[in-house]
């Protein structure tokens, strides 16, 4: 009772004969399988590198753009074989903020935690009313639910990395934002 099942798709010989059966019971968001050990399971994440300059391109022309915020771009990162956690893992997202000089973002909190590192510029965020002062290098913290803005205060744009849980909180429906 130790060993480990092989996991080999096998619906296609189990429901073959009885498909009319299964389509009775299936609809739009509604599917049936015999017996999940002989399914297959999700596509392996495959290692991958995103490339700074390329990016770089992507948020300064967002930022120019403005259609969320004048001088402020997000974007985030994610691979289609995590299916609806909308992950890079399963249980990790990560992404890019840019943010013009002496520019600040809205206020807002989520309840996905976000571990932080300034690739780029000099500032500080508003993290529930406290400053916490930041530069090239240094790493921060926000936590779940924490009302945050950032703030760069450089003459030069700030480009912010991020890493978030929210996949994982996606995958049990209950990610949530708050303006
Ligand atoms: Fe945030």
């Amino acid at each position: 009772m130790t060993k480990t099942l092989e996991r080999e798709d096998k619906q296609e010989e189990y429901l073959k004969d009885i498909k009319s059966l299964i389509k009775e019971i299936e609809e739009d968001d509604l599917k049936v399988i015999a017996f999940m050990e002989d399914t297959t399971p999700p596509a392996d994440v495959k290692p991958k590198v995103i490339r700074f300059k390329r990016t770089l391109h992507l948020l300064k022309a967002i930022a120019a753009e403005g259609k969320v915020q004048k001088g402020v771009a997000k974007i985030m990162f994610y691979s289609p074989s995590t299916g609806r956690s909308k992950g890079l893992t399963p249980t990790m997202m990560a992404g890019l903020q840019y943010i013009e000089p002496k520019t600040e973002t809205k206020p807002h909190s989520h309840n996905m935690a976000s571990i932080y590192l300034v690739v780029k510029g000099i500032g500080y965020s508003v993290i529930d009313g406290e400053k916490y002062y930041w530069e090239q290098g240094d790493i921060f913290v926000i936590p779940a639910n924490a009302v945050h803005s950032h703030i760069n205060t450089g003459s030069e744009e700030a480009v912010l990395f991020d890493v978030t849980d929210s996949p994982l909180l996606e995958n049990m429906g209950i990610l949530e934002f708050k303006e």
